[in-house]
């Protein structure tokens, strides 16, 4: 009996963790203040005037200022992924979290730069 009042406890508590990680997912929000403070090593290639880079060799770095911002957070997470193949994108978006990726989705959404 002492037996079957632990196992349903731990079931209880699994049932917790899980729906607690659904909702944390479920609530990962942009906020333009916190993606203002991510952004140093965005700016390098996103905030320059242009929008050229010079290393490792001239291309050009597309504007993301203004973009919208479902488009940056799926854009981020296909470099996350793999779905998207830049050298650059991919080893920058690896860095970030979710938290990360929508905060600096919000602020660049908001066109600040
Ligand atoms: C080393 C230069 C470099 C850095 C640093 C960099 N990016 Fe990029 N980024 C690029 C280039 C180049 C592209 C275009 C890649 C391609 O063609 O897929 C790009 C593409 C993107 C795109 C997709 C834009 C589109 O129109 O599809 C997003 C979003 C983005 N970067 C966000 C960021 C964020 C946020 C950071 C900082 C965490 C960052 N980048 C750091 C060079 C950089």
């Amino acid at each position: 009996m002492g037996f079957q009042k632990v196992v349903r406890h731990a079931c209880l508590a699994v049932t917790v963790v899980l729906s607690f990680g659904a909702s944390a997912m479920a609530e990962v929000k942009g906020s333009v203040e916190a993606g203002a403070k991510k952004n140093s090593m965005c700016i390098g290639c996103h905030g320059i005037p242009n929008y050229k880079t010079a290393y490792p060799v001239l291309y050009r770095v597309p504007k993301i200022a203004g973009q919208n911002y479902e488009y940056l957070v799926s854009s981020l997470n296909a470099y996350r992924n793999g779905e998207r193949a830049h050298p650059s994108m991919v080893a920058v978006s690896k860095t970030l979290t979710d938290q990360d990726i929508a905060d600096l989705s919000a602020f660049y959404a908001a066109g600040v730069r």
